[in-house]
């Protein structure tokens, strides 16, 4: 296997808004990032993938974005971004940027001709269609947002399509020209020295021709006439050839529903596509058949099951993308560890999960504190527009039970991730001097930054040590992967091999004590604690304490 950066990087995500505020307006931006990046170089990260910071309406806090070449006023201005491109450079940090193109804001230059002028050139840029013949929706497709995905222009006299928002419209991904404009404004950013990009829901960005109806109910899932499309190989293709193959960047596709058959494809390094995709199967172990809001309970045995098969399938061709959440998911501490009692030892269980699997780690901002969910009483209190319209769909117009809505946004909506990053115990945890956009989490007066700077045993340090361990040892990059015990209920259990060397990395998903069966062809073997998460005082070769992990190293 080629020996690349981007599969010994370590990457972190910025989420902006919520990051840190340097002008007392509330809302997170450039200067903030610039004021922490002795922290990030302090955490030891190789990269930063920042979520988007572009000019933007913030109907979807940015994700809809209205002019591609500019800086959001409230982040900043482009002389700031510069000085953050060159702030982390200086320390050795790579930037990568997020590219939203699947769709722009219903406020973007493009659309707004494209609604006025239907001749002009960018009358197809976007996908407009008329009314079906008896005067019904396009299609009976259901938008992420909740709702359909049409949305009547007056002025147009059609209908345009958005998979998300009604002010998020899907560009025309058919029409040569939207491509090439596409691949221009990769090039205006590329140019100004990014180190890669990190795309949007980038395998939904081809639709099957006709945009055929899911079934004949009024509104459906119609993901599977625009995941992985048809022409979805052949446009990043093109993307890799006009754009990516002229720069030496690190690129991750967002991708909802990909298959590991189609990962392959992606990722494959004689295919010309792209490095990385983010797979979403082990976020979904929680939804039952009413899809995310749907809660149910994940099982250890399952959530191992989908990551050996991603282990196991990009073994040989790709390469996996490793996370546990991100700002569209809750905190993986409460989702997946114990945001009680364990919460310092499942975070930093789950931190070894993250390191010490086969692929590039995603480490999302605050998770190396272990910050937690948040339970907000009012619907108010929520920003995030996938969780509102949700809410309305459901209880404003369909009567449902507010109580059991607000459950499932408590425990599943992204605000979760959302709040802002917790720095010093003082007023709104030090993210800002003003009223902040979104509530901060109270308990940011034990967990935040600075007490664990501090602190040798924090959560901090111990993925400041992960990290630095990456850099020291290959094997946690190359080494080959193998799932022991796959059906063991509490013990997730591994080993990575690279030549002569092997580690066995054990993780006690559970509030009990739970035994540890060495295994039989590593019994009577040396083995060194490499990283652990308690005191080696009162270690018990044969018992692993809750939510304890251990990595080993044999010879
Ligand atoms: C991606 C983003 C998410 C956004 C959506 C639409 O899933 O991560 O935050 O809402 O795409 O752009």
């Amino acid at each position: 296997m080629e020996r690349t950066f981007w599969k010994e990087a370590v990457v972190y995500q910025i989420y902006p808004r919520s990051f840190m505020d340097s002008d007392g307006d509330g809302v997170g931006d450039l200067r903030g990032i610039i004021m922490k990046l002795d922290y990030l170089k302090e955490l030891g990260i190789d990269v930063v993938w920042l979520s988007p910071v572009y000019k933007s309406p913030n109907d979807d806090n940015g994700y809809d974005i209205s002019d591609y070449e500019d800086i959001m006023d409230e982040f900043g201005t482009m002389a700031d971004w510069e000085e953050l491109l060159a702030g982390l450079h200086q320390r050795g940090i790579k930037l990568m940027m997020d590219l939203v193109v699947n769709h722009t804001s219903d406020e973007h230059a493009w659309f707004v001709e494209s609604v006025r002028n239907p001749d002009s050139e960018y009358g197809d840029y976007y996908v407009w269609r008329d009314a079906a013949p008896d005067g019904s929706l396009p299609n009976n497709w259901e938008s992420f947002f909740s709702g359909p995905v049409w949305e009547y222009s007056e002025e147009r006299g059609q209908y345009y399509l958005h998979l998300f928002s009604k002010k998020q419209p899907d560009l025309n991904w058919e029409n040569e020209k939207v491509r090439h404009a596409v691949y221009d404004m990769m090039k205006f950013w590329l140019d100004k020295g990014v180190d890669g990009f990190r795309m949007d829901v980038i395998n939904l960005i081809s639709k099957v021709e006709g945009l055929p109806s899911n079934g004949n109910a009024p509104i459906a899932d119609g993901s599977m006439y625009y995941t992985d499309g048809p022409r979805i190989h052949e446009f990043l293709q093109e993307m890799n050839r006009e754009v990516l193959s002229k720069y030496d960047i690190m690129t991750v596709g967002e991708m909802p529903g990909v298959t590991i058959e189609e990962a392959k494809k992606y990722t494959g390094e004689d295919r010309g596509e792209l490095q990385m995709v983010f797979q979403f199967e082990h976020m979904r172990l929680d939804g039952g058949p009413g899809g995310k809001w749907d809660i149910v309970p994940w099982k250890l045995p399952q959530f191992k099951a989908v990551m050996h098969k991603w282990q196991i399938g990009l073994a040989e061709k790709g390469w996996n993308s490793l996370y546990l959440n991100n700002h569209d998911q809750p905190r993986m501490v409460s989702r997946f560890g114990n945001d009680g009692e364990y919460r310092v030892q499942s975070a930093k269980l789950l931190a070894t999960l993250l390191h010490t699997l086969k692929g590039t780690p995603y480490v999302y901002q605050g998770e190396e504190l272990g910050m937690t969910n948040v339970k907000f009483k009012m619907i108010d209190d929520y920003k995030d527009i996938e969780s509102l319209n949700m809410y309305h769909d459901r209880v404003t117009y369909g009567g449902a039970d507010p109580g059991t809505v607000m459950a499932a946004i408590q425990t599943r909506g992204r605000d979760n991730a959302r709040t802002p990053v917790q720095w010093d115990d003082s007023d709104y945890a030090g993210f800002t001097t003003g009223t902040p956009w979104i509530g901060v989490n109270p308990n940011y007066v034990e967990i935040n930054a600075k007490q664990q700077q501090s602190d040798p045993d924090s959560v901090f340090h111990y993925y400041k040590k992960l990290i630095a361990l990456r850099k020291e040892n290959p094997i946690m990059t190359y080494g080959d992967y193998e799932l022991l015990l796959p059906d063991h209920e509490t013990l997730y259990m591994y080993t990575r091999t690279l030549e002569q060397e092997t580690w066995l990395i054990v993780l006690n998903f559970s509030t009990e004590k739970t035994a540890l069966e060495w295994p039989p062809n590593l019994l009577g073997k040396e083995a060194s604690l490499v990283i652990g998460n308690y005191s080696e005082e009162g270690m018990d070769e044969k018992e692993l304490r809750p939510y304890e992990s251990r990595v080993y190293a044999i010879k």
